[in-house]
């Protein structure tokens, strides 16, 4: 299986024919316990916390879409997020990313810190500063790349040797890409992690998350916190991402054409201003884009000339929907300040570079010509 290429792993990995029935769908095993064969034998389940039918073939599909070892499915990206974190021990340090999604600046700071996890934030972009971060209790690198909302890219690659050379692992939130457009364990790093809501589910029907292992310690590792811990996804919602998978190369193709198309309509707009889209040249890294990337997707963000006229904007979309949440079909807008970032202070923003005049666009799957007339006619009001 692992030789196939991306569109056949997404119909086939971990999707299978039912055993018993031949049901060519993945069966939705909504069954808490299973029945024991014996006393301390089973069928290969025992109790849905430790493992689930219809979360195993979601797992196998996540592992084989990434090249990872091992995936454990959770109940949102944050929970898998916190499960990456839960191994970490007092006295241990933790570098992120200095630009990332805030609800993981919000565990980070407002939960993780009080177990004594030492947290630095760093423009992971700049491997200088990387490097001058690290310290000998060292344990995760974590990134997030491209960053949200500022699409700001990281050196997958150069940070993870960084990271090995001092005994510390690297972790990506692969969530604006997934699988098909960047392979962080390819690139060298140790884990993926994914908010499945996004891209992966892709319907905007259903929250999940997901972390994929590149090494055998990573399985038992992330195994006992899901035991351990619970979190984990229902099979309901495994079913969903399952059946969002298989089309997630076709809608990638889709969001890759109308974010392209977009960005490019958006870049000469005189209302516009520091447009972040990795796919144009302008871009500080698309050197770094080409070369660590499989494409560029569909997430961007600007400025308007102010809040009032994000506000104008935002009200005046009749194709894109004024939403949080990114990766579904639909087009998004969102203003940033108020809705990703609305649970750090102001601030942090500031020194984000985050202010109350930028938009984020997630470029759903509809007819690119639409959405471009779509976001003209609410740039006149703007
Ligand atoms: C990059 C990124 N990671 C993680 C998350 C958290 O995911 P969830 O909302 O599924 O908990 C989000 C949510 O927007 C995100 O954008």
């Amino acid at each position: 299986m692992s030789d196939y290429k991306y569109s056949t792993l997404a119909v086939h990995a971990g999707q299978y024919p039912d055993p018993t029935t031949g049901a060519v769908n993945v069966p939705v095993y909504l069954s808490s316990t299973f029945q024991l064969t014996g006393i301390g034998t089973d069928r290969g389940w025992d109790y849905s916390r430790a493992g689930n039918p219809t979360r195993d073939r979601l797992e196998t599909a996540l592992a084989a879409l990434e090249g990872g070892v091992s995936a454990h499915a959770f109940t949102s990206g944050m929970a898998a997020i916190n499960a990456l974190v839960a191994p970490l021990h007092t006295g241990d340090h933790l570098i992120c990313s200095r630009d990332v999604y805030a609800g993981t600046v919000r565990l980070f700071n407002q939960i993780i810190s009080g177990y004594g996890i030492e947290i630095t934030y760093v423009d992971t972009s700049d491997l200088a500063a990387v490097e001058a971060a690290i310290k000998p209790n060292t344990k995760l690198i974590h990134v997030e790349t491209p960053s949200n909302p500022l699409m700001v890219l990281s050196d997958i690659a150069a940070i993870s040797k960084l990271a090995h050379a001092h005994g510390a692992e690297v972790s990506v939130d692969n969530t604006f890409m997934s699988p098909i457009l960047q392979s962080p364990l390819k690139l060298g790093a140790d884990i993926v992690v994914y908010s499945t809501t996004k891209y992966l589910n892709g319907h905007s029907d259903g929250l999940g998350g997901a972390i994929i292992g590149s090494k055998p310690e990573h399985k038992d590792r992330y195994l006992l916190v899901q035991k351990a811990a619970g979190g984990i996804m229902s099979p309901f919602e495994c079913y969903l991402v399952l059946r969002g998978i298989k089309t997630l190369p076709l809608r990638i193709k889709q969001h890759e054409e109308n974010g392209h198309a977009i960005a490019a309509y958006l870049a000469t707009h005189p209302k516009i201003s520091k447009l972040a889209y990795p796919g144009l040249k302008t871009h500080p890294q698309y050197e770094l884009a080409c070369r660590q990337q499989k494409g560029f997707g569909s997430m961007m963000s600007f400025e308007l000339e102010s809040r009032d006229g994000a506000e104008r904007f935002l009200k005046a979309l009749q194709i894109f929907l004024n939403a949080e949440s990114l990766g579904g079909v639909e087009s998004l807008a969102s203003h940033s300040a108020t809705t990703t970032h609305g649970s750090v202070s102001e601030e942090v923003r500031q020194s984000m570079g985050i202010n109350q005049n930028r938009v984020r666009l997630s470029v759903g799957i509809e007819d690119k010509d639409d959405l471009i007339a779509d976001l003209d006619q609410a740039l006149a009001e703007v």
